[in-house]
């Protein structure tokens, strides 16, 4: 299997006034094209930290980045843009939908701002079926249950195909059935699309799902 995503010695450390925080210490990781991986960890190690830096939120304070064999220290930052824009969809612990926008507004929001155009309403509805909310398109953030909402946060960080997607906690703000339900999708995406996943949870039954298992402590990973 390709090497889709490596990083190399990567350290991040946050300064504020005198005092500095070591959140990672030298993380060397290579994921290949398709796995879908599970990182754990105490919380305060790193985790989503690691996570912003892969999907280039956040600069490294040393280390490499490597996306299908581009470095993204390398690149101006319009690329590094780019590059997130174009490989990168992310989906967060808190869902950051717009709540002016329905469900497929939000999703077609995601279109623009990955291509400029109007987007594709035949594809919008496929990955909303996938994500069993054919019946919600029309809705609004507020007038889905939270499951529903990860879901289409879910829909939206995978409506532009994005080859990596890049997970803080989907599942950390909800309840046992709706974590099944997210958790499906993400196994579905991956077997059916072949989507490489990185997802940061603390349920041992979440990673279960995963092909790989990545623990990390004190900014660094401890074993896999
Ligand atoms: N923006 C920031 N400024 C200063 N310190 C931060 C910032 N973000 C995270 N930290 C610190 O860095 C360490 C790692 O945090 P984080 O990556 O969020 O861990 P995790 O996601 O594993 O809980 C923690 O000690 C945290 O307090
Ligand atoms: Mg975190």
């Amino acid at each position: 299997m390709n090497t889709i995503l490596q990083t190399e010695n990567l350290t991040k450390i946050y300064k504020i006034g005198k005092v500095e925080t070591h959140a990672l210490r030298g993380v060397s990781l290579d994921i290949k094209q398709g796995e879908f991986v599970a990182v754990m960890g105490q919380s305060g190690c790193g985790k989503s930290t690691l996570l912003h830096i892969l999907g280039g939120l956040l600069s490294p304070t040393g280390g490499k980045i490597i996306i299908d064999d581009e470095d993204l220290s390398k690149v101006t930052d319009a690329r590094r843009t780019d590059i997130r824009r174009r490989k990168i969809g992310f989906v967060f612990q808190r869902f950051n939908l717009f709540p002016t926008l329905t469900a497929d507004g939000n999703l077609r929001l995601a279109e623009r701002i990955h291509s400029g155009n109007g987007g594709n309403a035949e594809r919008r509805r496929e990955v909303l079926s996938l994500l069993k909310l054919e019946n919600k398109m029309n809705n609004k953030p507020l007038e889905l249950s939270g499951g529903e909402q990860q879901r289409v946060a879910l829909a939206r960080a995978v409506i532009n195909n994005p080859a990596i997607i890049l997970a803080d906690e989907p599942t950390g703000n909800l309840d046992t059935e709706n974590s099944h339900i997210v958790l499906d999708m993400f196994k579905e995406l991956n077997e059916r699309y072949g989507q490489t996943i990185i997802m940061i949870t603390h349920n041992p039954n979440a990673a279960e799902n995963c092909n790989r298992i990545i623990n990390m402590r004190d900014g660094l990973i401890i074993d896999e």
